[in-house]
């Protein structure tokens, strides 16, 4: 019997994660591993969602966003006896390595099963970008390219009226989305958790802006951002609009683009990661490696201790916000 090595996609879903479990499927076959895909993430282990994958269960999705495998958020899995009902039904199917597709909830359930004697290895799957040890995770290209045809239709309408647009983008704690979808879109204001928030500067900018013949504004906001002078009731980009109501003579308008930005075919550059990461993945299980997540840094591909990348916080890249803020001073 073949050594074997499960698959599973985890928490929230990302365009690529389907190139990923193509390339573990195929790459577990090239290296004489079994491959087993395991359904609805931790939750399905538990409950004994699993079965062997061929190459023909994998054709045909590398353009399609989502996950085959399903994903899901499991709260049994973080208390002990679910992480031992998961090493119990591995080791019950004689799977030695797992290959955990997701963020870093997903990846602090894949080091508790690691230290439980299972060979773990993690790929970066989350439109977030926000996981250490990699310059992109899988999914955030095509997020932020989703945020961007958004925000051209968006300047569209906007461009017809004498209004601020805010758009809400997602990233939990993270301002990548927001960051890269802004500079990309040219947005006039770009408002993200990691740079302190002062509304009423944003007003003036605006109302300066008004006053040097500027007709309307793109403003995006990242969804972590906590606005501390604004009235705490509803979503971020909620409470700036009706803060910048209040102090400017400027009306506003609110699109939050939510659940769309984890849509869609992936692009080039998600599917490329996608699939050289899960081959590389696969590569280490075949040697017997486990405990690692893969990333690509400066094109490169390599491995870190999970736990090191656990302990990391990933650093936004402030020569991007420094960028925008030079071109949106003019
Ligand atoms: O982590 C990915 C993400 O899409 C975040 O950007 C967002 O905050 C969260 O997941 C939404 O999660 P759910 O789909 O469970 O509501």
């Amino acid at each position: 019997m073949n050594r074997r090595i499960g698959i599973l996609t985890s928490g929230g879903d990302a365009p690529g994660m389907n190139a990923a479990i193509r390339t573990a499927v195929r790459a577990a076959l090239h290296f004489n591993l079994e491959p087993w895909g395991i359904f609805r993430g931790y939750h399905g282990l538990i409950n004994g969602e699993l079965q062997p994958m061929t190459s023909r269960d994998v054709s045909g999705i590398i353009q399609r966003g989502g996950t085959i495998l399903k994903s899901a958020r499991s709260d049994l899995f973080k208390t002990p006896e679910g992480r031992d009902r998961a090493v119990d039904m591995l080791r019950k199917h004689n799977i030695e390595s797992l290959i955990v597709i997701g963020g870093d909830g997903s990846f602090r359930g894949a080091l508790s099963l690691q230290e439980k004697g299972i060979n773990v290895l993690g790929i970066p799957g989350t439109i977030d970008n926000d996981i250490p040890c990699t310059d992109f995770s899988i999914g955030f290209d095509t997020a932020v390219n989703t945020v961007m045809d958004a925000v051209n239709k968006i300047r569209d309408t906007a461009s017809s009226h004498d209004r601020a647009y805010l758009v809400e983008v997602m990233g939990r704690h993270s301002g990548y989305i927001a960051l890269y979808s802004g500079l990309a879109c040219g947005a006039d204001v770009i408002l993200i958790p990691e740079v302190p928030l002062d509304l009423d500067e944003v007003c003036s900018k605006l109302a300066t802006a008004v006053d040097e013949g500027k007709t309307f504004n793109i403003i995006v906001v990242a969804e972590g951002v906590r606005p501390a002078q604004a009235d705490g009731n509803g979503s971020p980009a909620m409470q700036i609009g009706r803060y910048i109501e209040s102090k400017t003579s400027l009306e506003t308008r609110i699109t939050i683009l939510g659940h769309i930005q984890r849509g869609g075919a992936p692009t080039v550059r998600d599917r490329v990661l996608a699939s050289r990461l899960a081959y590389y993945a696969v590569e280490l299980a075949a040697r017997g490696v486990g405990g690692k997540m893969v990333g690509e840094v400066d094109q490169k591909v390599a491995a870190f201790d999970l736990a090191y990348a656990l302990a990391q916080e990933k650093q936004l890249n402030m020569d991007y916000y420094r960028l925008y803020e030079v071109l949106s001073a003019i």
